[in-house]
């Protein structure tokens, strides 16, 4: 297996041979015109780095502390929902992948798994998403879960108000419950292995809430999302968590200095750069465009992290370079469990791990925390022209250690 699946790309095509065309297109889509989903590529295509040479590199680390964690890589795992669509292995063998690679995860409300099986899998290096409900209770309760699990670090959903408009999840139906045209029926009969996982493995239930004391059915999710749902929460929900909640608190969906700066206000200790992978709102920046200006507004008062479109080990080179704390991830992880389960996500974090190093190397730095803007070509890292095109063979993991 290893030997192909070298890169998260190669991840990515193999999970699209396993999963049908609407369950790849729920994971890779985005909002209208995908025009965020690229941008968050493209900004970091467009960035360019300085090569140094002839520096002791033989000793490369990449291991980091954030979020007052020691971790193995300075990449984490964004909050996913719904995982269980992909393989039955689900967010547990990503949380198992994660304990292993000494990283973090940030379970979603929106998980088919529950924050307490999700903490046990990746042995406690678990943070915990929490979303605003119609009654503040719900979301209350959902923090007491992850002060008695020990949780360091609450995770805002800030950017989940609306649903957004994906045109890829309308054409299939992709709903709940489904309700897929006929071609779509046809396409799952021809994925036999990703139906045997769906039909026999973990039942697909959301893990995070319950109705009468069991976990909520698939098809229930819907209606009790219509009756919980809100758009009325604000930055003084935040401060409100702040006043009870001894732990760090990160605010996710922040895209501009603003939103930074009423996060840091509001008490947060750090804040998540996120477009959501592209998936809500269309015709934004790419994450990593943002960040510099966000990270020279608040980077003493807040740690960063970022994510969308981190697809290689330079990637996150380039995000600690202009000014993250720590990179993350949703695609990479997921393309890595749907191809091949709790193995695919350990491929996941060693290819990163593996190009973080050799893009280190080239950079002449010998550990993350020596990152900064003098990593990039001129110094401060602007964008270029994109579509400049590589000049370098492949030749991933010739000096991986
Ligand atoms: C299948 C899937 C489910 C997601 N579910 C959530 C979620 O429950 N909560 C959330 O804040 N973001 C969610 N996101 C967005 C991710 O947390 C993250 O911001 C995004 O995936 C980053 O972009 P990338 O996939 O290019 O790495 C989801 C993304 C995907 C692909």
């Amino acid at each position: 297996m290893t030997e192909k699946l070298y890169s998260i790309e190669a991840l990515r095509r193999r999970a699209h041979r396993r999963l049908p065309k609407m369950v790849s297109d729920f994971l890779d889509g985005g909002a209208l015109d995908e025009r965020t989903l690229r941008a968050n590529r493209e900004a970091f295509e467009s960035l360019r780095f300085k090569q140094r040479i002839l520096r002791d590199l033989s000793e490369i680390n990449v291991s980091t502390s954030a979020l007052g964690e020691d971790l193995g890589i300075p990449m984490i795992v964004s909050p996913m929902g719904l995982l269980t669509i992909l393989h039955p292995d689900s967010d547990l063998g990503i949380a198992r992948a994660v304990a292993r690679a000494r990283s973090l995860m940030v379970h979603s409300p929106w998980s088919g798994c529950s924050l307490e099986e999700t903490h046990d899998a990746a042995g406690g290096r678990v943070l915990a998403q929490i979303a605003f409900w119609r009654d503040r209770k719900v979301t209350e309760e959902h923090i007491a879960r992850a002060r008695n699990l020990g949780v360091s670090t609450l995770v805002v959903a800030g950017d989940v108000a609306f649903s957004s408009k994906r045109e890829r999840d309308i054409v299939h139906g992709t709903g709940m419950p489904p309700k897929p045209p006929i071609r779509d029926v046809f396409d799952v009969a021809l994925h036999p292995g990703w139906m045997a996982g769906w039909l026999t493995g973990r039942p697909m239930t959301w893990g995070s809430y319950r109705i009468d004391d069991r976990r909520i059915r698939m098809r229930e999710m819907d209606g009790w999302m219509s009756r919980h749902n809100t758009k009325d929460a604000t930055w003084e929900d935040v401060a409100a968590i702040r006043r009870s909640w001894d732990g760090r608190i990160a605010v996710k969906g922040v895209m501009c200095v603003e939103d930074a700066e009423e996060a840091v206000n509001a008490g947060a200790d750090a804040i998540f750069i996120s477009n959501h992978g592209g998936r809500q709102f269309d015709n934004q920046p790419g994450t990593v465009d943002v960040l510099p200006r966000i990270a020279d507004a608040v980077g003493d008062r807040a740690e960063i992290i970022v994510d969308g479109g981190v697809r290689r080990g330079s990637d996150i080179v380039a995000a600690l370079g202009r000014g993250a704390n720590l990179a993350a991830g949703g695609r990479a992880f997921a393309y890595g469990l749907a191809a091949a389960g709790e193995a695919g996500a350990d491929r996941a974090f060693a290819v990163l791990s593996d190009e973080l190093r050799i893009a280190l190397a080239y950079a002449g730095v010998r550990s993350v925390s020596e990152l900064g803007p003098h990593v990039f070509a001129d110094g401060a890292g602007p964008a270029l022209p994109v579509g400049t095109p590589s000049e370098a063979p492949p030749q991933l993991f010739s000096h991986a250690r």
